[in-house]
């Protein structure tokens, strides 16, 4: 029988308000104030992330998938064939294709939060993949996940791609990888993809893009906040803004408030004043070493490191030890 996913319930009274809600008033209330980057991707935020894959200044994609067109076979090499492949956060699962295209997975469970992403991925999947049993999971990857069903003995191999673990800090992504490490048990294998450090010029680029949809992307948040939450919000009067904090080797993304306003959100209302900023996102860089040494602290053995030709991206394959 395949291996199948179950996110545990949320405890009844974490219904009371949307969890989107939920977050905007916390982060709204925080100081400095901050969103959480996993409420970017409702369907819109989703579509604005694959147009942001197809820039020009948007180097990561390109970079991972050219690792992953030459590099998959070696990989995936100790893979049993009639393996499950459980995906975090696989968006559009286009570069699963190529590992998919293997022919050793039998299973293939994508998580993400974005229901159309998912959708949309699983359905094109299904026409191009039909012999595979494809088993979408809404659901956030960081929560408390548990796999259920009998697993067969092909042990579930882990995809984790994009650098979406760039978007937490070392503690929080070690601490993912640990859960990660339980969740794909003792004879885990985790192929992630990792950001690298590079020139500061080509970072704020890749998320300050000359036509502005990483500017639409950010200021989604905004827009997803009037038409989930009824909020009264003056998109005009924010600007999205780039920087990198070079001591701490990430890219921030921030909202930047234009003028004094408020924001009316669920019942209450925040004063900004001009310049106040919301911080929407972070994006770390690493250096092989020093993820290879994250990855460790949390039961994760390094078998794989390949890069592309520039040096600009990683994609690990990572063993619990
Ligand atoms: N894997 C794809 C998409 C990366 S964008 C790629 O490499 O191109 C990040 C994806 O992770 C989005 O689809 C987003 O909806 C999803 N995501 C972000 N945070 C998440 C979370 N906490 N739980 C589940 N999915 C999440
Ligand atoms: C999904 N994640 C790794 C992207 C990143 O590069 O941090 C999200 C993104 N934010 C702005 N552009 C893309």
């Amino acid at each position: 029988m395949p291996v199948s996913l179950s996110a545990v319930p949320p405890h009844p009274e974490d219904c009371r308000l949307s969890e989107f809600a939920a977050a905007v008033l916390e982060g709204l209330s925080s100081s400095p104030r901050a969103l959480p980057c996993r409420f970017f991707y409702d369907a819109r935020g989703s579509e604005l992330f694959e147009a942001i894959t197809r820039l020009p200044e948007y180097y990561l994609t390109r970079a991972e998938t050219a690792i992953l067109e030459g590099g998959a076979e070696d990989l995936l090499a100790s893979v049993e064939p009639g393996a499950t492949l459980i995906e975090f956060g696989s968006g559009s699962s286009r570069k699963t294709e190529l590992l998919l295209g293997s022919g050793r997975f039998a299973v293939y469970t994508p998580i993400d939060v974005s229901s159309t992403a998912l959708a949309d991925a699983a359905a094109r999947l299904r026409r191009r993949f039909p012999a595979l049993a494809i088993t979408p999971l809404v659901a956030d990857f960081t929560a408390d996940l548990r796999l259920t069903g009998a697993c067969g003995t092909a042990p579930a191999v882990g995809f984790f791609p994009g650098s979406t673990i760039g978007n937490f800090n070392p503690w929080d992504a070690r601490a993912l990888l640990r859960r990660m490490g339980a969740l794909l048990g003792p004879d885990g294998r985790l192929v992630i993809g990792v950001d690298l450090r590079k020139d500061r010029e080509r970072l704020i680029a890749a998320y300050n893009d000359a036509a502005g949809v990483t500017a639409a992307f950010n200021l989604n948040l905004l827009a997803r906040m009037r038409r989930d939450l009824d909020a009264r919000v003056d998109l005009d009067a924010f600007a999205h803004r780039t920087l990198y904090n070079e001591t701490l080797g990430r890219i921030e993304m921030h909202l930047v408030s234009l003028a004094p306003q408020r924001i009316d959100v669920a019942g209450q209302s925040f004063a900004f004043a001009a310049g106040e900023t919301i911080h929407t996102e972070s994006s770390y860089k690493h250096t092989p070493e020093g993820f290879a040494a994250l990855a460790a602290a949390a039961g994760w053995r390094t078998r794989r490191i390949l890069t592309d030709d520039e040096k600009l991206f990683a994609v690990m394959l990572l063993e619990t030890d």
